[in-house]
């Protein structure tokens, strides 16, 4: 039997971010994520794709998730790890044990925000970041996941 073409590509949510629709919303906006998830899987199956989001308040339920993606059959991974990019030194290390092409996403513009916002030590081990355009962050994630998937590319 052939084997499906369709990329799994594993949407990662980090701290804080299931309360999108009421959390600071001059900063993240008024959209939930429930409904984020939903526009995330509607774009990915315009790409012929397939995306499974996920939300944890706690780090290592996250890298429980980015270990056992490639088992999962996840061909890439998006994360916006929310606080934890900042400073979670674990989670960087996880991201650069995967061969999974893992791609950073922000809502807001971190490099535009506070001091401490304006580093983060996932970036380096990702294949790159993505920031500061809402619910297009994550589409727009989606986009360069596949795109590395795709070409097989090694991480640089
Ligand atoms: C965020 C930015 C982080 O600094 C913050 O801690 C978040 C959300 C964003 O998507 O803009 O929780 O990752």
């Amino acid at each position: 039997m052939a084997r499906s073409s369709v990329t799994r590509v594993l949407v990662l949510h980090g701290p804080n971010l299931n309360l999108l629709g009421s959390r600071e919303p001059a900063v993240y906006g008024r959209t939930t994520l429930a409904e984020i998830d939903r526009r995330i899987r509607r774009h990915a199956a315009s790409r012929r794709a397939e995306a499974v989001c996920r939300q944890s308040n706690h780090e290592g339920q996250l890298i429980d998730w980015i270990q056992a993606a490639a088992g999962e059959g996840f061909g890439a991974i998006v994360i916006n790890p929310g606080a934890l990019t900042h400073y979670s030194l674990a989670l960087r290390d996880a991201v650069a044990a995967v061969s999974v092409p893992v791609v950073e996403v922000h809502l807001s513009n971190i490099h535009g925000r506070e001091e401490f916002r304006r580093h983060s030590v996932i970036a380096a081990a990702a294949r790159g970041q993505i920031a500061g355009f809402g619910t297009g962050s994550y589409l727009l994630g989606v986009d360069a996941a596949l795109e590395s998937a795709a070409s097989g590319r090694p991480r640089r």
